[in-house]
């Protein structure tokens, strides 16, 4: 018998079927073979949330959930986190490579110049009720800027291709700003060329009367750095929304804002904002305790704590902390880091969250700094979602050069009834509703 090779004996016909085994992996379609008779379907596998399933090869991220480790086309997270821009861990992600100093200026000069929205966008979000989520707002943007350039639609050539990535990492600081500035009621400001990329956005976010604003550097590089850190995290919930949006050859806005669509919800990108209010309810280091027991009883979960993917530690998280400290020296310390830590202490030393391998995730102290550098809660998740879009663009660029992808179509087993005799109106007693 060939060494890499799994033998499975049916036992309904005890047949014995051999197949390859390839990076420790079975190809599904190879179980399709299995059959009980010619007539029969052939077996498949059943992975509801794709527990144990990979949908693709990715040479982008690589994550050892058991040993806490990140890394983006190779490079230790804590190493590009100390070393790089953001917008040169954009360009390794996207491109594979670390840039040359060339190539980064280029780069840089080249998202600069794509910041600027079109006047129409900027009517689009005025349309807004003033208390709209500004997640809603960027969401929708997003898929808005499908409006504007139709081109995007040629997904095949990849120099249009490269055009809309330099795009929509160039607009989503605007559009996150304006989405601001607009439950704010305040004027939207344009994008300021002479700035880096988080010291424009922060200027788009904070300017008021003043000529130019400069945020601190310290603060800057922080926001620079979080940045790196959701830069990209392989096949998680919205990159798996961007990969299966446009395996239908959508365009890439329309994509994106299905991606970070996903990333709204409160158990992925939404769950920073999520810390921020389980901290305000908890109050003070003293009442932690009692939390912490409560969701022991099973009155809800501690947000920020556990991953589908890290069973040791989030390295994230580490940076994280990390990161807090530097921008408390500026900003001042914020009292809810002392609930988070005793919160963290606490926890760790528990059986229930040991047992279950629970630990601080990126988002139990990224709504902490950002709360501190004068973000909303509200704000927290759109501050993801600007990183994220050049992880979900690189994905998005695998896949659409990958010769093995096709149109995401999983599959499913049917529960539902056979067929049934038509019941004319007349006949039909009561039915339960399915959502009673
Ligand atoms: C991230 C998350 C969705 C991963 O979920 P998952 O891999 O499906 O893990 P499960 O829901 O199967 O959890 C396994 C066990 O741990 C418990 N658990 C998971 N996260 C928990 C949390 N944050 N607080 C308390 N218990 C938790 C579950 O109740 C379950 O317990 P059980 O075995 O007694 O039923 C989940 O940990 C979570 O909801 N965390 C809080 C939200 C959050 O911080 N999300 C950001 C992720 S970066």
């Amino acid at each position: 018998m060939p060494e890499n090779t799994l033998t499975i004996t049916d036992n309904r016909t005890s047949k014995t079927y051999t197949v390859p085994v390839e990076n420790g992996t079975i190809r599904a379609m190879d179980l399709r073979q299995i059959k009980t008779d010619p007539e029969d379907f052939g077996l498949m596998t059943y992975d509801p949330a794709f527990m144990n399933t990979a949908s693709c090869r990715s040479s982008i991220t690589y994550i050892d959930g058991d040993k806490g480790i990140l890394r983006y086309r190779g490079y230790p997270i804590e190493v590009l986190a100390e070393h790089c821009t953001f917008l040169e861990v954009a360009y390794l992600l996207l491109f594979g490579e670390l840039p040359t100093e060339k190539e980064l200026k280029q780069w840089v000069w080249d998202i600069t110049h794509h910041t600027m929205l079109h006047e129409s966008i900027k009517k689009f979000m005025e349309g807004f009720r003033y208390d709209a989520h500004p997640m809603a707002m960027f969401v929708s943007t997003v898929a808005a800027l499908s409006g504007i350039y139709p081109e995007a639609r040629q997904v095949l050539d990849p120099a249009n291709r490269l055009l809309q990535i330099k795009r929509l990492i160039g607009k989503v600081p605007t559009i996150a700003a304006m989405s601001y500035r607009h439950s704010e009621g305040l004027p939207y400001v344009y994008p300021d060329n002479e700035c880096t990329y988080p010291e424009n956005f922060m200027q788009m976010l904070w300017k008021k009367v003043e000529p130019k604003y400069l945020a601190h550097p310290a603060i800057s590089r922080a926001l620079d750095i979080l940045f790196i850190l959701h830069a990209d995290h392989e096949q998680n919930c919205g990159t798996n929304a961007m990969r299966a949006v446009s395996s239908s050859q959508a365009d890439p806005y329309l994509s994106a804002a299905a991606a970070a669509s996903g990333l709204a919800g409160p158990l992925h990108g939404g769950a920073n904002e999520e810390v921020l209010k389980m901290l305000d309810e908890i109050g003070s280091k003293d009442k932690v305790w009692d939390h912490v027991k409560k969701v022991k009883e099973g009155h809800g979960k501690l947000m920020g704590f556990g991953h589908r993917v890290y069973k040791n530690y989030d390295p994230r998280a580490r940076i994280l902390k990390w990161a807090a400290e530097k921008v408390f020296e500026v900003t001042g310390r914020n009292p809810k880091l002392d609930i988070a830590l005793e919160l963290e202490k606490i926890a760790l030393e528990d059986e229930y969250f040991i047992k279950r391998k629970l630990y601080p995730n990126v988002d139990f102290y990224s709504g902490i700094i950002y709360q501190a550098m004068g973000f909303r809660p509200e704000m927290f998740t759109v501050l993801f979602a600007i990183p994220r879009t050049a992880g979900w663009l690189a994905q998005w660029q695998e896949l659409i050069t990958d010769p093995e992808q096709k149109i995401a179509r999983p599959r499913q087993i049917y529960t539902g009834h056979g067929v049934r005799e038509f019941v004319p109106m007349e006949k039909r007693s009561n039915a339960k509703v399915a959502a009673d």
